[in-house]
């Protein structure tokens, strides 16, 4: 057999893609409730409240669809307004208890949960309170981590601190994403500080005693110069850099590199820092989660420069599903990583409506079948090489809320009807379980 025995394959989602159903058992806003509702911010004006797949109602029927795929993991994450409308002090009952329930369903299926606490759905009282460029911020999501370990600790298997941080900064220093600031001196700040709260995660987790294992996220979009030009080579170098480099270097490094801390500073734009912030950092982690999606030729060269690459790119010619390994194998290279690594997600996205075979009722989705083929034989290439990755989490389990372009964007192994929120399986779904089934048998 080619996977080790356990190795998990599963699906990802994130609540604020997924739950939907409002404000429904008492959940508190979030910055993406607040920006989504803002004119233009999101394509199509879709909302997480409304647009997202309603599975704070129908859990039971995602459950049903991973079982079926047969997935062994499922990736999701706690909404901290759901369960601490606040933010900080008190917990809302009911959010505990959904999450409770949701667990214990999927263990039960033989699904081991790996619960991130923060994908992106600050709460919007925080936010009130100076978000993530706060200095306190760190200390409001030790709280609420601290929280979630001592009411789960005892069953959760994995926790992810934090997801892609690079969104903060996304959010506070580009405006792209919540809460839609352009400043990028705060959005330093605020990638800082959520790096520092990734810490304080893993700090609390220690104390709590919690039984299971503590990773956190980083997305690698790796820059490749389109040709050998000077000016290529540095600019891929720059965004290296500010696209991945500034958390992995956090996280899995021992702080920021010269050529970032030199450039803020001659930018203006350094944030402020404590001894204290990169203790927390440097406190170990169990294990390391990449999410993959692509690399990115870059050039400096306008004429050259499309759009390639990047979480929406419908350039086909820039996909580069094979070089999942590479990346991930530069990574644990460049940072002489030696503990588990899993590739917390990976998937294909399609922009606008995929188109439904009226004789099979289904989304023939054979390009995505065709990304998946070819990443699943690079996560195989990584086990033949003898590399310590644990798992592979596909995104995603269903189209769904996906972020600034709403629900212009699918990712999922099934379709959802935004207007009844039915659920079909494309055909991709079908390889996919197909695949996992194979994988079990090699
Ligand atoms: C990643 C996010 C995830 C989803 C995918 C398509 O950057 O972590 O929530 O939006 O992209």
């Amino acid at each position: 057999m080619l996977y080790p025995r356990g190795f998990q394959f599963g699906v990802a989602t994130a609540s604020a893609q997924v739950e939907g159903c409002g404000l429904d058992g008492g959940r508190g806003l979030s910055i993406w409730d607040t920006f989504a509702m803002k004119t233009g911010a999101v394509t199509g004006g879709a909302t997480p409240g409304k647009n997202a797949c309603d599975s704070y109602r129908l859990f039971d029927v995602d459950l049903w669809n991973m079982m079926d795929l047969g997935v062994n993991a499922y990736r999701m994450s706690i909404a901290w307004s759901r369960v601490m409308p606040q933010g900080t002090g008190q917990l809302n009952q009911a959010g505990v208890d959904y999450y409770k329930r949701c667990f214990e369903k999927l263990l039960k299926a033989g699904i081991a949960p790996n619960v991130t606490l923060y994908h992106w759905d600050l709460p919007q009282a925080l936010e009130d309170r100076g978000g993530w460029v706060n200095r306190d911020s760190p200390y409001w999501y030790q709280e609420y981590a601290d929280h979630m370990f001592r009411l789960f600790g005892d069953i959760v298997p994995a926790w992810v601190t934090v997801n892609e941080p690079i969104a903060t900064y996304v959010g506070y220093g580009l405006g792209f994403f919540a809460p839609g600031y352009t400043n990028k001196r705060w959005g330093n700040q605020a990638r800082h500080n959520v790096m520092t709260a990734s810490g304080a995660g893993v700090e609390a987790f220690r104390a709590s005693g919690a039984k299971g294992q503590i990773g956190a996220v980083i997305d690698i979009w790796k820059r490749l110069p389109m040709t050998q030009d000077p000016e290529d080579i540095a600019l891929a170098h720059d965004e290296d850099e500010e696209n991945w480099k500034f958390y992995a270097d956090r996280l899995l490094g021992t702080g920021y590199s010269q050529y970032i801390l030199d450039k803020f500073a001659r930018e203006g734009t350094l944030m402020d820092m404590k001894d204290e912030d990169f203790r927390l950092t440097n406190l170990p982690i169990d294990f390391y989660g990449m999410n993959y999606y692509n690399t990115v030729p870059v050039t400096a060269n306008k004429e050259r420069a499309r759009a390639a690459g990047g979480n929406f790119a419908e350039d086909r010619s820039a996909f580069h599903p094979e070089s999942l390994s590479t990346v991930l194998k530069m990574i644990i290279d460049q940072y002489h990583l030696s503990i588990p690594v899993y590739v917390t997600e990976n998937g294909f996205g399609h922009q606008g409506e995929e188109t439904v075979n009226p004789a099979t009722g289904m989304v023939e989705d054979d390009y995505r079948i065709e990304y998946l083929k070819a990443a699943l034989a690079s996560v195989e290439s990584l086990i033949r090489d003898g590399v310590d990755v644990r798992g592979y989490y596909l995104w995603t389990l269903m189209d769904n809320f996906e972020w600034s372009a709403g629900n212009t964007f699918k990712y999922g192994l099934l379709r959802t009807d935004f207007e009844t929120m039915r659920r079909t399986w494309k055909k991709s779904a079908y390889w996919y379980r197909d695949y996992i089934r194979a994988a079990r048998q090699m």
